[in-house]
């Protein structure tokens, strides 16, 4: 099957993903979705809350059906994805992978300077061990270059800026 025309972005939690599928939205007319917003949305309840209540297999189970229902349905939209999504079999048939890359340290440095830095770790159940997450982190950077069609560094970089060299690329 030809690849359609969805870019996902793909990385870990923390490093902007949603940030810039928004930014990417201002500037062109793509829509955008969010997976995790998806999840939220048919589950009607928040991913911190899933976890809890239902542990991890179950919310990644919800990833595959949200997975399959993006291959199916969704064409020309930017699609932000939870930092666990990169490992979905059919992501190389949604669209265009596209791997946004920093170092660990960039991404905490990057939540500790948002206004909301404090719910931005809350909501996020796989951030609560810092040591658990960079390891976390280690283990996924490899898989993460190796499914991209294209890695894209973020790190300090002005999201005017990366949103054009996307733009450029896609
Ligand atoms: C996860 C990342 C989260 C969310 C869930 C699991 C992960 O999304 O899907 O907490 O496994 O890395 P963000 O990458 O938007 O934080």
């Amino acid at each position: 099957m030809s690849k359609k025309n969805n870019v996902i972005l793909i990385g870990f939690m923390g490093v902007g993903k949603g940030t810039v599928a928004r930014e990417i939205v201002k500037s062109s007319d793509y829509f955008s979705i969010d997976t995790d917003d998806l999840i939220e949305s048919i589950e009607n309840r928040k991913v911190k809350t899933i976890f809890k209540e239902e542990g991890e297999a179950y919310f990644r189970a919800l990833e595959k059906r949200c997975a399959i229902w993006l291959e199916k349905n969704v064409d020309n939209t930017i699609i932000s994805t939870g930092g666990g999504f990169f490992k979905q079999e059919n992501i190389q048939d949604i669209g265009k992978i596209i791997y946004l890359e920093s170092s660990f340290e960039g991404i905490l440095n990057r939540i500790h300077s948002a206004p909301n830095a404090k719910a931005k770790l809350k909501k996020r159940p796989l951030l609560k061990d810092l040591n658990l997450a960079k390891k976390l982190f280690k283990l996924r950077v490899e898989d993460y270059k190796r499914v991209s069609d294209l890695t894209i560094n973020v790190e300090n970089r002005d999201i005017k800026d990366i949103v054009k060299d996307i733009l450029g690329n896609i």
